[in-house]
């Protein structure tokens, strides 16, 4: 079976629900690493009202027993603490009540799904939409990426990000090993080894915010330790790197995606993007660079991931941008939903975890097995196959 996730719930429901399957048994889960990716996603300079209601923390209700997966589907719950002020508007029951009591939405926001999903859905109140389709399920896929991590650190697989840019203020390239990286962006509010472009970045988003405007920039995700073979040339839905692009554009926000070089392999030669092959007996085969981002022919190289993806400013504006009423067709200023003036840090943290679960994914369709146990066997036997080749 091949590892696979759902998940459900709203923005203001009583809680956020994700069903894993496919975890081999025997996995052990760190419940502290677990909720320490729920935490950094919620940090970072530019972070709205919601995240301090919010701490968040995930609840494993299913397929764990004494520390270790069994095998069953997991289950994760993670609470929204701000239910409690919304236990009548999002109320599964119906309620009596006006537009505002029912705090109805029927001005679509642009930017956002509001007015494709009510059209779609035929829903005339777009809170229906906008509850599911708000960026508060991202807590979700997190949780699900940080279980992901946990099996893959299990083989010495390593996940970084940081944030490349931020409003058109570009991070000088970090160049210090995957460690240090996590050190440093770890202690950075926007996410960036540099302290000068920190220091710029934060001014930036303040001068944003009090613009009442909002900003985007480019985020990037290392995965260090991987082995050559994961993901197949065989077939278009079997190339990770597919794959991992199109998880990536599927977080909220987030508009395009590269690999190593990425769009600038355009502007060069050939010579200057291919990576060349080298052998060495304590490294086996290896390259000379990394240009194109760990991949050929839609499986790993060996050399490390490097995924960008570029997020959009954040839609929601204090300063509305125009759109229209369902009701009158009238034209009228978009309705403001609570809002970040930046959410680049986050994003980085949303995207470290959803690479995180590609890479784990594509672990399991080539060493798979229905116990941790089965899966470092087969893991073994590819790398002394790998070795003697
Ligand atoms: C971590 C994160 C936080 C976000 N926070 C907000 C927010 O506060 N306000 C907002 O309007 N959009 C926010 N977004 C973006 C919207 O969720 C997104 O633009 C919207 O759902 C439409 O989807 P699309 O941009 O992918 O088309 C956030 C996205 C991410 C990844």
């Amino acid at each position: 079976m091949s590892l696979r996730y759902l998940t459900a719930g709203e923005t203001h429901g009583p809680q956020l629900t994700a069903i894993i399957e496919g975890l081999p048994s025997n996995l052990e889960i760190d419940f502290e690493a677990l909720n320490f990716q729920l935490q950094r996603r919620q940090k970072g300079h530019g972070r709205g009202r919601r995240m301090q209601i919010e701490k968040d923390a995930a609840q494993i209700v299913g397929g764990v027993r004494h520390g270790k997966t069994t095998g069953a589907p997991v289950a994760l719950v993670i609470t929204n603490n701000d239910w409690k002020h919304w236990t009548s508007v999002m109320n599964i029951e119906p309620i009596e009540g006006n537009d505002e009591t029912k705090r109805r939405v029927h001005r679509p926001r642009p930017g956002h799904a509001d007015l494709n999903g009510g059209l779609k859905y035929n829903l005339k109140d777009l809170r229906n939409v906008l509850e599911r389709s708000s960026a508060r399920e991202t807590a979700a896929r997190v949780a699900v990426g940080a279980v992901a991590r946990q099996l893959l650190a299990q083989f010495g697989i390593k996940v970084a990000g940081h944030v490349v840019s931020i409003g058109g203020i570009v991070a000088p390239a970090p160049n210090m090993d995957i460690d240090e990286l996590i050190e440093r962006t770890e202690q950075s509010p926007v996410r960036v080894a540099d302290p000068e472009t920190e220091r710029r970045m934060i001014e930036l988003i303040d001068k944003t915010k009090a613009d009442g405007d909002s900003i985007g920039g480019v985020v990037e995700c290392i995965v260090t330790g991987v082995p050559i073979g994961l993901g197949s040339h065989v077939q278009w839905d079997r190339k990770l790197d597919g794959r991992i692009a199109q998880a990536v554009v599927s977080i909220n926000a987030f508009k395009g995606v590269e690999f190593g070089i990425g769009f600038d392999a355009a502007n060069r030669p050939g010579s200057q993007v291919h990576d060349e092959i080298l052998y060495s007996p304590e490294r086996g085969y290896h390259r000379a660079t990394n240009r194109l981002g760990g991949f050929e022919g839609g499986m790993t190289n060996g050399e490390p991931i490097v995924v960008r993806g570029v997020m959009k400013p954040i839609p929601t504006l204090y300063k509305p941008l125009r759109s229209v009423d369902i009701d009158t067709k009238e034209p009228f200023t978009a309705q403001v939903e609570r809002s970040d003036a930046c959410a680049v840090p986050a994003a980085s943290v949303v995207m470290e975890n959803v690479v995180a679960w590609e890479v784990a994914k594509a672990f399991l369709e080539k060493f798979g097995g229905d116990s941790m146990e089965e899966v470092r066997a087969n893991y073994d036997n590819y790398l002394r196959q790998v070795a003697e080749y």
